[in-house]
């Protein structure tokens, strides 16, 4: 309730002028089923986290600021060759196809999205780490002009994420580009954000501006902000509450209904493996 705002036009998102937007819609791949409805495209485009543009769920119109082309995307550190590529370059050279994934942000609200984008595996290995790299840090863009949240100075911007190399690697990391059929709006992520379904909503940095190799874990935007709340993993698990509020449940988005979460939000069989033998780490926040 009061939520509901109605759509911005597709000019006021920028998915009109959206250079790659003859590419959408892209193929569904069925492999990726739901257990729930998809949530309304007015709601999962008009209910956002998006710090940079302030700390409300309302921030549609203040996201519409930033520019998005030219927009280039740096790929650094442990790599063969460090590269810089036109996003809509690298749009083009990659398998575009449409998965229907649930997103469970730690605020334990959640939503269903069809996401337009390709598996972060062929970004890997479109930046040909070398093999001693062992992490991938994604670096938001940063330019406090358009930005009003990063006139804050108490917030470490530019907003960081990280995963493992096998984690960025594995089958259900997916590169964003596209939402319900089109070129994803501004306060969702454009040009490129990150989708881990079976992580705390926090970890799918939007805007990515720079992927870089590494050997050291990255620490962080919310890590930085609060360790003892926001960890590097932020696998979901309804069993360990954070230290504010229990995960056990969630509020699907649109439907005024409480729902159980589930262990790795319930893709535990595509993603547990990771973690195996990794008992000692803080998995779960
Ligand atoms: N990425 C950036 N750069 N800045 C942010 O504030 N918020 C995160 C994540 N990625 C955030 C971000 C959080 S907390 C969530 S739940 C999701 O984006 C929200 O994505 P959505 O607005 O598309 O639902």
């Amino acid at each position: 309730a009061g939520l509901l705002r109605s759509r911005p036009a597709a000019a006021e998102t920028g998915a009109e002028s959206d250079p790659t937007a003859d590419l959408y819609p892209v193929p569904r791949n069925e492999a990726y089923q739901l257990d729930r409805a998809v949530t309304a495209e007015e709601l999962a485009t008009t209910y956002n986290n998006f710090y940079e543009f302030g700390s409300s769920k309302d921030v549609v119109d203040e996201a519409q600021a930033l520019p998005l082309r030219p927009w280039t995307v740096v790929f650094d550190g442990m790599v063969e060759e460090e590269r810089s590529v036109d996003i809509d370059t690298l749009i083009r050279a990659m398998p575009l196809e449409e998965r229907l994934y649930r997103h469970r942000c730690v605020e334990a609200w959640s939503m269903a999205v069809p996401w337009s984008g390709f598996p972060m595996k062929a970004l890997v290995d479109y930046a040909r780490p070398l093999g001693s790299a062992k992490y991938v840090r994604m670096e938001s863009f940063m330019d406090k002009e358009v930005a009003p949240g990063q006139r804050a100075s108490w917030y470490p911007w530019p907003y960081i994420e990280g995963l493992t190399v096998a984690e960025a690697t594995s089958e259900l990391a997916f590169m964003v580009t596209g939402i319900y059929g089109k070129p994803v709006p501004k306060q969702n992520g454009a040009p490129l954000r990150l989708a881990t379904p079976w992580k705390y909503g926090f970890k799918s940095t939007k805007s990515i501006v720079r992927f870089t190799f590494t050997d050291r874990r990255p620490v962080s935007f919310w890590e930085e902000l609060q360790s003892s709340e926001y960890g590097f993993w932020a696998n979901v698990n309804p069993e360990v509450s954070h230290p504010r509020w229990s995960q056990a449940t969630e509020r699907v988005l649109g439907s005024g209904e409480r729902v159980k979460t589930l262990l790795f939000n319930g893709y535990a069989e595509q993603v547990a493996h990771l973690y195996e033998g990794m008992e000692d780490e803080r998995l779960w926040a």
